[in-house]
């Protein structure tokens, strides 16, 4: 086995970074014993709103959760159609089939492999109460035809913003667009706590009572349950971390955004090799790299890569409609073209901010002897 040259990502500069802060700040929680809510979940969502553009930003449990109590907060359930993309992580499925909604996937756009709005609208129907597009590797879904669509039809959106802290969308940042937007803070996303996190964000004060109640047993004030709620609060240590680590947010996604232009200089002579398309208008903040190959046979090249000491990931390797778990919806091969065949060929490459330029030359020169280029 060889040792990782390149490791896909590395958390320990990040780590470091914050770490004295973090420990005075968890030194004031264990001098205070509040271990629950109370002072940094309070400052973090204060921050948080504020660096979204938001009115409001509530912290829960994980990015799951956030979908979760997002579409209940809206009365998504049983009879309710929500629509989403096939090519996401599966949590945003599992959201939707933990409310008791259907959902209903639409193919990707081959450029961004986010949800394709040209197609968007013909899955509407009568029973569709949610558009949940998805901020996939931190590139921006196409949101305004998509608010379109959604407010021709009295649609809500809720924005799966769980690998896109901090995009723009012309002008506006990743999860303030919609209804509802949806955080995972899960160690590796581009904000990141030292274990699990997430969050709402929202303009709408009904949404905030709603979210409030749910992830706290459905308790408007102790002791009082006013509905089936769900223990989903953002741990007070976690929401300490997410604040030290907040500040560093925007420059981190600088760092990510020089390394993929590295990349993009790097690769863009290198035959069958696509690189990510960043669309007109958006800011995308590079949560992963992802390349296309065209016409090689991506697993040999991978292991290939590996043996070489670069390590890769891919994101995702089934759409959602193939997987065991939502095979029931009915889909089956063929459904969802476009992200079948971008299934085959993607491949994620080592990506976080402090990754070196030596590494990503070593990497790319790896990738151009592997293909044979
Ligand atoms: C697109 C997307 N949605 C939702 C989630 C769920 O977040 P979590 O793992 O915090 O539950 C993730 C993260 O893993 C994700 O990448």
């Amino acid at each position: 086995m060889t040792t990782s040259k390149v490791p896909f990502v590395d958390l320990g500069p990040q780590t470091q970074a914050v770490r004295n802060e973090v420990v005075q700040r968890w030194s004031k929680i264990m001098d205070g014993n509040s271990f629950i809510l109370g002072a940094e979940v309070k400052e973090f969502e204060e921050r948080f709103a504020k660096y979204c553009g938001a009115r409001y930003a509530l912290g829960v449990a994980n990015g799951t959760d956030a979908l979760i109590l997002a579409l209940r907060s809206l009365n998504v359930g049983p009879g309710d159609e929500v629509i989403a993309p096939t090519n996401t992580f599966v949590a945003t499925l599992e959201a939707i089939a933990h409310v008791g909604a259907t959902p209903v996937l639409v193919d990707i756009s081959p450029g961004t492999y986010n949800i394709n709005v040209n197609q968007l609208e013909k899955f509407v129907t009568p029973m569709t109460k949610a558009i949940i597009p998805v901020h996939l590797y931190g590139c921006p879904a196409d949101m305004a035809p998509i608010l379109e669509v959604a407010e021709r039809h009295g649609i809500a959106v809720i924005e799966d913003a769980a690998q896109a802290h901090g995009a723009t969308y012309q002008g506006r940042k990743a999860g303030s667009m919609g209804s509802i937007g949806c955080f995972s803070f899960y160690p590796a996303k581009n904000l990141g706590a030292f274990g699990d996190g997430g969050a709402i964000v929202t303009d709408r004060e009904d949404v905030v009572l709603q979210v409030r109640m749910l992830r706290d047993h459905g308790s408007p004030s102790k002791y009082e349950h006013d509905v089936v709620g769900y223990n989903s609060r953002l741990d007070t240590i976690q929401a300490a971390v997410l604040n030290a680590k907040l500040g560093r947010l925007d420059e981190c996604n600088k760092m990510r955004q020089r390394n993929a232009q590295i990349y993009d200089d790097m690769l863009a002579e290198v035959p069958g090799v696509v690189t990510p398309k960043v669309p007109e208008g958006t800011s995308h903040v590079f949560h992963l790299y992802v390349i296309r190959l065209l016409s090689e046979d991506r697993e040999q090249i991978r292991q290939r890569l590996q043996e070489r000491g670069v390590q890769t990931g891919i994101h995702y390797p089934m759409p959602v409609h193939l997987t065991k778990a939502f095979r029931h919806l009915g889909y089956r091969e063929g459904s969802f073209p476009v992200a079948e065949e971008v299934a085959h060929q993607i491949l994620s490459l080592p990506m976080y901010p402090e990754l070196q330029p030596a590494q990503i030359y070593y990497v790319v020169q790896q990738l151009k002897e592997c293909l044979g280029t």
